[in-house]
């Protein structure tokens, strides 16, 4: 059999590639945290990856990648348009993130959402052996679980949630809410980043299907007769490579590009970061508005304090990241025009990406970290800051709506980024935090960001997916209450 024991499906491929003129495939390294994750996992058994090259029309036969097996799926203009803009990120994003920004629904939206899903599926039913276990990825392919599990009974399927998953008062809103609890529940075990989104998972099982469920199990009714399969939902933190983020800051050049960092600045008293996809969930305005109105207040000294923001650039073809852009941009150019000296600038906004070491040079340089998503899965940004900090140092103030805040419990200082006094309020106390409890809350965070890494995550779900038992089971009573 020349097919793989482990599949994993994903919107995106772990490396960018291109296609030379005979045919052959010229590939690089993609930057991204579910590489990391899976990598280990991916080569230790005999690991496959299904996923979108990323650009229009681009096609090419499954090739071989540092030992990973890469199987593109190819995806026109018109696709990316319908299935990755629009269904993906204008319908379900901002839908799953409690609609901070409104939801569009269009029927050829969805058309293009379930071709492409197929698409998905086809490729992962083709790569996996008998028996194979197939993981599927994120919001993009909700659809997946089912239509592979139609084709292919023998697969164990493991369904991973990136993003939130909102509470049935909002889901409901989707015209095709039934067929994507369905796709799901074609999974053997479904994984989301916190308790409260695998419950409300459930609800929404209760609420729009005939399925049984009690506790985190659904018993999914079977077409006809009454045996049934066991779906299991449950919370699996996603987290960094925290060993390799420690390292790569304790290094000497990074350290050196840190100290650097802050000179570039103009030696500011207190340097404060910003590092974010340029998306409406992040608060990124509100974050700027709170820290804009501090200046004014004179509560923080603009001529000695700096808030560097990195907004990378993200899903420009989408209305609504167009919009954002403009109003950080403008709310950028004003609180800079009011505040700013020649030489001196209040802000450092930075429409760019950067790779790994300059990130940590950046964490390390920033006493101050800010993170105030509106609503967001995990926010990795804040572990990696945390796994960068060995020197204990660095005050992290993180929204109270984030995944992260739900495990990371009193080390950082919690704000509702709707609330921009309180907002306000956490950033003075976290620029003026002694040495001291800077460290004693840095410790506490660390020891639990550096033990619970992401190995520890692909791991914890492999492990749950693969202790499953495979039986059909008898469904007792139906409650659809
Ligand atoms: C979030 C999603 C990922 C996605 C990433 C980048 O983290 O959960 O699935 O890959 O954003 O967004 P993009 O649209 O560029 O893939």
């Amino acid at each position: 059999d020349s097919r793989y024991d482990l599949v994993v499906v994903a919107n995106r491929l772990p490396v960018d590639f291109s296609v030379r003129p005979g045919g052959g495939v010229d590939w690089q390294r993609s930057p991204g945290g579910l590489v990391t994750a899976l990598e280990p996992v991916m080569q230790a058994a005999d690991g496959a990856w299904v996923g979108w090259s990323g650009a229009p029309d681009l096609a090419a036969e499954p090739f071989d990648a540092d030992g990973l097996r890469l199987v593109p799926v190819t995806l026109s203009a018109s696709e990316i348009e319908r299935y990755y803009e629009g269904f993906s990120n204008d319908t379900l994003w901002p839908l799953y993130h409690d609609v901070v920004s409104t939801p569009t629904y269009h029927r050829q939206w969805w058309d293009a959402y379930r071709r492409v899903n197929q698409r998905f599926a086809d490729a992962a039913a083709a790569q996996a052996a008998e028996g194979a276990v197939v993981w599927v990825h994120d919001y993009q392919l909700q659809l997946v679980p089912r239509m592979l599990r139609d084709q292919r009974p023998d697969l164990r399927i493991g369904f991973f949630d990136h993003i939130p998953f909102p509470p049935v008062e909002l889901f409901q809103q989707l015209p095709w809410r039934r067929q994507i609890v369905e796709g799901l529940l074609g999974a053997d075990l479904v994984g989301f980043q916190r308790g409260g989104d695998a419950s409300n998972f459930v609800r929404a099982v209760r609420r729009l299907t005939t399925h049984t469920t009690r506790g985190p199990i659904v018993t999914v009714d079977a077409e006809r007769g009454t045996l049934g399969r066991h779906v299991r939902a449950g919370a699996f933190p996603i987290s960094i490579d925290s060993t390799h983020f420690d390292e790569l800051a304790r290094s000497p050049e990074v350290q050196a590009r840190a100290k650097e960092i802050r000179t570039e600045l103009g030696d500011p008293d207190v340097v404060m970061l910003g590092v974010d996809r340029l998306d409406y969930t992040k608060g990124i305005r509100h974050r700027i508005k709170a820290y804009g109105e501090l200046l004014d207040d004179g509560r923080i000294d603009a001529a000695r304090t700096t808030l560097v923001q990195v907004a990378s650039p993200s899903r420009e073809n989408v209305g609504a990241y167009q919009e954002l852009r403009e109003h950080v941009e403008v709310l950028v150019g004003r609180i800079n025009g009011e505040f700013g000296e020649l030489g001196h600038s209040a802000i450092h906004y930075l429409h760019h990406s950067y790779p790994p070491e300059e990130m940590a040079a950046l964490y390390l340089a920033a006493d101050v970290m800010l993170v105030t998503s509106l609503r967001d899965g995990m926010n990795l940004v804040a572990k990696e800051y945390i796994a960068a900090r060995s020197d204990e140092q660095g005050v992290l103030v993180l929204s109270e709506f984030t995944g992260a805040a739900d495990e990371l419990g009193a080390g950082p200082l919690l704000v509702n980024p709707h609330d921009i006094e309180g907002t306000k309020d956490a950033i003075v106390q976290a620029a003026r935090m002694s040495e001291r409890e800077q460290r004693r809350r840095m410790r506490r965070l660390r020891r639990k960001v550096m033990s619970d890494d992401v190995a520890k995550w692909s791991q914890g779900f492999l492990g749950v997916l693969q202790a499953m038992p495979r039986r059909h089971v008898s469904v007792v009573a139906s409650s659809g209450s």
